[in-house]
């Protein structure tokens, strides 16, 4: 089969090795069998354009998107670091992309400006869902994307982003937090792409579930959870894919298999048993929801950033 074959023969090139990326490979949810003859889905996320993560590892993880030719692009939040400074950048990134690229933002485009890093995607042709779906037709075939905005920043309204969404046409959920993926099972979305852990980054001795899973409270902290093999009938059964991103806002640093920056791509239309895939769906860990006081500091942050901004701009 054609995508066995791609998955046997994919090699990094001299770039994707030098920079650590990695092309790991699923098939789609189940369902999704009976509603699309193929689609080719990429997913990046946290690519984190700034200071600490040098262009040509965007470049070169766009290019390695590009040579597998997908149908679309999914980019799941977290663009910049800290500030409005590479947006240029940014845009170029996402101009280099040859297919269709659909975002959600996440909690450092919020901390740097969600509008002006919303602006910067725009121009470089990306769609920004903000909780809110939408229908593309990709070739002769229809996809629903559902975004959620940043959950982390307390931005995602799920009833807002799932009002109008159809069952008879497949959906395919994007939230930079994981653990949204719950909610977004319960109203048929069957697969949730994700970000915002970089998959701990340092997973050497499994540091990165003591670090994401046990200590921040994730229970979602790299790779693939839930099922695939339930229709909406069966619901709030679903999947969550967790990338560990491309970039990073602080220490660049990246130990162990699972930590290497990351292209993912689905084989939309083929089922989890079709070829073989880098993992199995995997155990969440147990979580932590987030106390009323954490979610308030978070939003709190955000303010907090945003006026700092403006009196660094008024001072000008
Ligand atoms: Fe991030």
């Amino acid at each position: 089969m054609a995508v066995r074959r791609a998955q046997a023969s994919w090699r990094p090139s001299r770039e994707a090795r030098r920079y650590g990326i990695q092309l790991r490979r699923f098939a789609g949810p189940a369902v999704y069998r009976r509603q699309v003859s193929h689609l080719r889905i990429a997913h990046l996320t946290d690519l984190h354009v700034g200071r600490i993560t040098p262009f040509e590892v965007q470049r070169t993880a766009v290019e390695t998107t590009n040579a597998e030719k997908p149908d679309l692009v999914v980019i799941s939040g977290d663009f910049v670091c800290h500030s409005q400074l590479y947006l240029d950048q940014l845009t170029e990134v996402i101009r280099m992309f040859q297919v269709p690229v659909v975002t959600v933002l996440g909690n450092h485009d919020y901390w740097s400006g969600a509008d002006e890093v919303r602006r910067a995607l725009e121009r470089g042709g990306a769609e920004v869902l903000r909780n809110r779906n939408t229908i593309i037709t990709l070739g002769h075939q229809r996809l629903q994307l559902v975004g959620l905005d940043d959950a982390y920043t307390g931005h995602a309204r799920r009833e807002e982003a799932v009002k109008g969404l159809r069952k008879d046409i497949p959906i395919l959920g994007i939230s930079h937090i994981a653990e949204e993926a719950d909610g977004l099972w319960r109203h048929g979305v069957p697969l949730v792409l994700s970000g915002h852990t970089h998959g701990g980054q340092v997973t050497l001795a499994r540091l990165h579930e003591l670090a994401v899973g046990i200590v921040a409270g994730h229970k979602y902290v790299h790779g693939l959870y839930g099922s695939r093999r339930h229709g909406p009938e069966d619901q709030p059964t679903g999947a969550v894919y967790v990338g560990a991103g491309i970039g990073a806002a602080v220490v660049p640093l990246r130990l162990g298999e699972r930590g290497k920056r990351e292209v993912t791509i689905f084989e939309m239309g083929c089922a989890p048993g079709d070829f073989v895939e880098h993992h199995a769906e995997q155990e969440p860990m147990k979580g932590r929801k987030p106390t009323p006081e954490t979610i308030e500091r978070r939003a709190a942050a955000v303010l907090r950033k945003r006026l700092r901004r403006e009196k660094r701009l008024l001072g000008r």
